[in-house]
């Protein structure tokens, strides 16, 4: 949800800016603008669309200047225009200030500002923050911001510049993420670690109320009274290449690809002398050992990760496990107590009902954990414990290794509580481990059915197009599955839906027919998780069900599957046999590229779908 940059330094501050927001498109990408100190006066420049169009503007009129910040935009208040763009300015247009996250009491602040005679030229709630910094500017931009920020109320990471004070960018958060890049000659600010990478690896992650000031040659972190806090960087130990598309198309089908490695890197990781590792975990087995419940909140993709871990944890670990969304949990008095392990999980980690839950949690005297993939995330910090993904940077909005990650998180944790509790013999949790790692190797192999573009899931997408048109777009998608595969189907269905605009839903096959069943006629697309397992033959039955009424059906199947010849399903898809508690792993992948490839045929734009945003900083 919006990306800011700020930069002080010797280079040109335009193509930091652009460089920095280039990285953070994932965050927001209606519009994106800069303001740059310019000799001694602030140039402000932005403009709707994508950051090409700054970037042009920009190419044709360039702005000199080693000092300036910069945005890109996901509109939250106020519609996508140039106007309502950031940075925003004060009324003598020498303040400019660029912000992530809502300020909740915009429109009080608005109005006793008006009264004092401020002038407002967009409908954003950021607009009131430069004007509250030149109302109390007096000659101390730092001072200013933090009196400006005691003002506010809701969430913010600002970075501000003023064209009297211009050897510095001040900082500011509250609930959005900034971070701070510690270079030489040359300092940053930023809303995640990819902006900087190109300059720095060091890296100083700022806590809620924290104000700072870089200058060329220094970071002054402060608290909201003025007193230094000291804070080391953090050495960033992955590469830049890592959040580069390296050859594939889009960001998503890279990540898609990275998965068999991802999950093999977490399992070396993790598994060692025949035992579940967690080395950064401040959880001790004791406390794990004591635990009565688990209760699992996220959002979106994470969700269906959490869905998928209660399936392992309950038949595992044998520890009664519940699964909210962040925003239901928080709102609705959930009976947890100490005796709950909540676990928060959250790609970003900064996503803000994830993280509101996770607060709610910690009234409530839980344990929290978080399963987070951005290393100092807020999510990361707040929770009693962390366990990281390690999936490395995910850029497509679309999560895909994050979610086969915190998959893999969820077995281990798994694995870790039934060793911990004795819930599975020692032979079993070898056995276990065995089919996990074997399991990982799988995913390469599948993957490399999928290399060529020319594959049978593209075909596939290629004629449900066809169809689409031939059913004057009518035609969509229906995702089946049982046990541990159900969360898969509505994953399946988000990943469609969020790329390809094209409607989709998931179900568990069973409550079919309790009412989806009426839907089906010749016009939707209906994929049945049929891999084998336990609910195989209801599956089979489920498929004749849809059959008889004239749905197309699409089979997951296992390699080697008999049956399904005779049941007439109109395409198939295989995958390796594996046990089925680890098959979400492998399943997932087709289901995943076939999304990937229905929305590359329909030409959308895979890694910035609309009205998405990768990291949801506001509720
Ligand atoms: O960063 P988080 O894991 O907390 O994000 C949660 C959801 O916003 C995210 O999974 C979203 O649903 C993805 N766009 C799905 O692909």
């Amino acid at each position: 949800m919006c990306g800011i940059v700020g930069y002080i330094g010797y280079r040109k501050a335009q193509d930091v800016i652009l460089r920095g927001l280039g990285r953070l498109e994932y965050r927001g990408y209606d519009s994106a603008g800069a303001a740059i100190l310019s000799g001694k006066k602030v140039k402000i420049i932005k403009k709707q669309g994508k950051l090409k169009i700054l970037a042009a503007e920009l190419s044709d009129n360039p702005i000199a200047g080693t000092i300036g910040i910069g945005h890109t935009r996901w509109a939250t208040h106020g519609v996508p225009s140039d106007a309502n763009a950031h940075p925003h300015s004060d009324c003598a247009g020498k303040i400019a200030v660029v912000h992530n996250g809502i300020i909740e009491n915009y429109l009080d602040l608005k109005r006793e500002l008006k009264k004092s005679g401020h002038r407002f030229i967009s409908e954003t709630d950021t607009e009131v923050i430069p004007h509250l910094i030149e109302k109390f500017y007096k000659g101390n931009l730092e001072e200013a911001v933090r009196n400006a920020v005691k003002m506010l109320k809701g969430s913010y990471a600002i970075a501000v510049i003023h064209e009297d004070e211009p050897s510095k960018v001040v900082g500011a958060r509250c609930d959005s993420p900034l971070i701070v890049g510690v270079g030489k000659d040359e300092n940053f600010l930023a809303s995640d670690v990819p902006a900087i990478l190109d300059y720095t690896h060091n890296v100083i992650y700022l806590d809620n109320h924290d104000i700072v000031v870089i200058t060329k040659d220094g970071v002054t972190v402060k608290d909201m009274s003025g007193r230094i806090i000291r804070k080391k960087p953090s050495l960033i130990n992955w590469d830049i290449s890592q959040a580069e598309k390296s050859g594939y198309k889009h960001f998503m089908l890279k990540e898609i690809f990275e998965q068999g490695d991802v999950i093999e890197k977490i399992i070396d990781e993790r598994i060692r002398d025949g035992r579940v590792r967690f080395d950064e975990l401040k959880i001790k087995d004791a406390d794990f050992k004591g635990i009565k419940n688990i209760s699992i909140v996220a959002c979106g993709t994470a969700y269906h990760a959490g869905l998928t871990g209660k399936y392992m944890l309950e038949e595992y670990a044998k520890v009664p496990c519940s699964v909210d969304t962040s925003s239901e949990f928080r709102y609705r008095n959930p009976i947890v107590n100490r005796d709950t392990l909540v676990i928060i999980v959250s790609q970003s980690g900064e996503t803000a009902d994830s993280l509101a839950a996770l607060r709610e949690a910690k009234k409530k005297g839980c344990r929290v954990l978080g399963i987070c993939n951005v290393l100092g995330s807020s999510i990361a910090r707040e929770a009693h414990g962390v366990i990281y993904t390690h999936a490395g940077p995910e850029i497509a909005v679309a999560s895909t290794k994050a979610y086969t990650a915190q998959l893999a998180t969820f077995y281990l944790i798994t694995l870790h509580l039934a060793y911990i509790r004795k819930t599975v013999s020692a032979a079993g949790l070898k056995a276990l481990i065995k089919e996990f790692k074997r399991c990982a190797g799988l995913m390469n192999d599948l993957l490399s059915e999928y290399k060529s573009d020319y594959n049978i899931i593209a075909a596939y997408a290629q004629e449900f197009k066809k169809y689409y048109h031939l059913k004057h777009n009518k035609s969509y998608f229906l995702y089946l599955a049982r046990n541990i595969n159900y969360p898969n189907a509505l994953e399946g269905a988000l990943k469609l839906k969020e790329i390809s605009y094209i409607s989709a839903e998931g179900y568990p096959a069973g409550e079919m027919k309790h009412g989806p069943i009426a839907l089906i006629d010749e016009n939707p697309w209906v994929v049945c998780i049929a891999a084998q397992s336990k609910t195989y033959d209801k599956m089979l039955s489920n498929i004749q069900e849809i059959k008889a009424r004239g749905g197309i059906l699409i089979a997951i199947v296992t390699e080697g599957d008999k049956e399904m010849v005779h049941h007439n399903v109109n395409y198939t898809i295989e995958i390796p046999p594996v046990d089925e508690l680890f098959s979400p792993l492998l399943v997932v992948i087709p289901l995943q590229l076939m999304a990937y490839y229905v929305a590359l045929e329909f030409g959308h734009d895979i890694d910035q779908p609309r009205n998405l945003a990768k990291s949801v900083t506001v509720e």
